[in-house]
């Protein structure tokens, strides 16, 4: 699943996959997340090296628009309670597309847990339904699915704070939520959707226009490479536009075998697709480091794999071939993954990605397999946020277009889902929360349109 590399965004690595697909880093979505690997990268508990924070089932309804049905399940969440003065200031972090690995309620490091010291706050940390620990249902069919919508998961919060507030016997409790990237954007919807619940949210990096071309995402990703070195930003451009000619000839697309040492090859069955998936999984690192550089998840992203390191590859004028630099980056980029599959091999073929994802299955899907179809169910039924390269004149060339991911998206879920119904169904959701023109902004228990 390495190559998984259709559309991720996470910005804040909420989970560590946030990734809105393309920029998914792999091989963390692993069954008891926390306990498989902590800061550092070592395969431990968490909790033996914060015994502080605790781990539980939240016993959660499985539809909450079906009166009638009363059936539950293990939504899991981590507590920590070290910074509790007065129990009346909660922290929630919103989990997102992927698992909580405990992090963001463990370490003493992260912002918000310094402000929870300060404010004396109780913290909690739940995980997202159909990620990591928490099934509704134990399988991914399209109609287990229905129940995977942006607006089951923001009920899920408000029945875990009415049923914490009873738990914990919580007086005149003031709630504040967090997230970032995707659960960024549940955090801002749910302060509009349930004023009443919290006092606040804190939204990073969260885009409230839900919208099926998301170029702005690669925008923002050259932008950053433009202010951390602009010869950077401009060797990544011209080894796109190298890499894109070179797909255009089949002379160039054996160099291309060659030098990824691409499996399957390039050859004379070689799709658009193909050559899509191709530009995707390189576009997957680029998105990959920035969206994580400096973040305070794993030590890696803390330290070296950031943009400055990126642009120390790019620029590296050992070596004259723009193209090789691009496959050392590669090479680099994924050293830091845990995954175990071969590095010097980069996978290559649309449906092979697509027979990974493509089953409802969690033993098919695997863990890794899981979080990403779970992520472009929510892309493809709701939200968009296809991180797309072909709008205007941007650095990464336009190998990867909104073409890719709406047939992606048909071959995972079946012909019912196609452009007609996922362009109507992103609107309706945009339609649903207003979008960043109608959002409203709520202040105690009064809200109004923001700016
Ligand atoms: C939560 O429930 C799941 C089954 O849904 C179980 O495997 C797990 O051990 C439980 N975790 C805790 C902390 O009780
Ligand atoms: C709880 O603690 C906060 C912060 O220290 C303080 O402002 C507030 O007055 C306290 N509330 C109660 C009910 O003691
Ligand atoms: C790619 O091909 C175009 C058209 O032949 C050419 O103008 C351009 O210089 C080429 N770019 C690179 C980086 O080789
Ligand atoms: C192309 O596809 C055909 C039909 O699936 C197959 O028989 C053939 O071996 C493939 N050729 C290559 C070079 O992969
Ligand atoms: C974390 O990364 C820094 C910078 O590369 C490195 O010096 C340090 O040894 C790393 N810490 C651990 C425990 O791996
Ligand atoms: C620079 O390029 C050379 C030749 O490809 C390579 O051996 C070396 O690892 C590269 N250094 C960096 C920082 O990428």
């Amino acid at each position: 699943m390495r190559s998984f590399c259709l559309l991720i965004l996470s910005i804040f690595v909420q989970t560590s996959f946030s990734l809105f697909l393309l920029g998914k880093r792999h091989g963390e979505t692993s069954l008891n997340y926390h306990l498989k690997r902590d800061f550092y990268g070592t395969k431990r508990n968490i909790i033996d090296d914060y015994p502080y924070l605790q781990v539980h089932n939240f016993t959660q309804k499985l539809d909450h628009f079906d009166a009638y049905n009363t059936e539950t399940w293990n939504q899991k969440y981590f507590y920590n309670p070290i910074y509790s003065r007065n129990n009346s200031i909660i922290f929630l972090m919103i989990g997102g597309e992927g698992p909580e690995s405990g992090h963001w309620a463990a370490f003493p490091e992260v912002q918000y847990l310094q402000w929870a010291k300060e404010f004396g706050a109780d913290v909690f940390d739940l995980e997202h339904r159909f990620f990591g620990d928490s099934w509704p249902l134990p399988n991914m069919d399209t109609s287990s699915l229905r129940l995977l919508t942006t607006q089951q998961a923001l009920e899920d919060l408000a029945y875990f704070i009415i049923s914490m507030n009873k738990k914990h016997n919580f007086k005149n409790p003031r709630w504040v939520t967090f997230g970032g990237s995707y659960p960024g954007s549940l955090s801002a919807w749910f302060r509009q959707k349930y004023p009443e619940l919290t006092v606040g949210s804190v939204a990073s990096s969260a885009p409230v226009n839900l919208k099926l071309d998301f170029y702005e995402y690669a925008v923002v990703v050259e932008n950053d490479l433009k202010i951390t070195d602009p010869s950077c930003s401009s060797s990544v451009k011209t080894a796109f536009d190298s890499i894109q000619n070179l797909t255009l000839t089949s002379q160039g697309r054996n160099s291309l075998n060659e030098i990824f040492n691409l499996q399957p090859k390039f050859n004379k069955n070689t799709t658009k697709l193909d050559i899509n998936n191709f530009f995707g999984n390189l576009f997957n690192v680029f998105q990959g480091m920035t969206q994580y550089t400096y973040d305070g998840q794993r030590n890696e992203t803390h330290f070296d794999l950031s943009l400055r390191s990126m642009c120390n590859i790019m620029t590296n004028s050992t070596e004259p071939d723009l193209v090789k630099r691009v496959h050392n980056l590669f090479l680099w980029y994924n050293k830091f993954e845990p995954a175990s599959d071969d590095l010097s091999v980069m996978p290559n073929s649309y449906w092979d990605v697509i027979s990974q994802v493509g089953s409802g299955d969690l033993k098919v899907l695997g863990p890794d397999g899981a979080a990403a179809r779970g992520w472009m169910w929510l892309c493809c039924n709701e939200i968009g946020f296809l991180q797309t390269t072909n709008q205007g004149s941007n650095i990464f060339g336009s190998g990867v277009p909104l073409n890719l991911f709406i047939d992606m998206c048909t071959d995972m879920f079946g012909d019912t889902v196609d452009v007609v119904k996922i362009r109507k169904n992103n609107r309706r959701s945009q339609n649903f929360y207003g979008g960043s023109r109608h959002y409203n902004v709520c202040i105690y228990d009064w809200c109004g349109p923001g700016s």
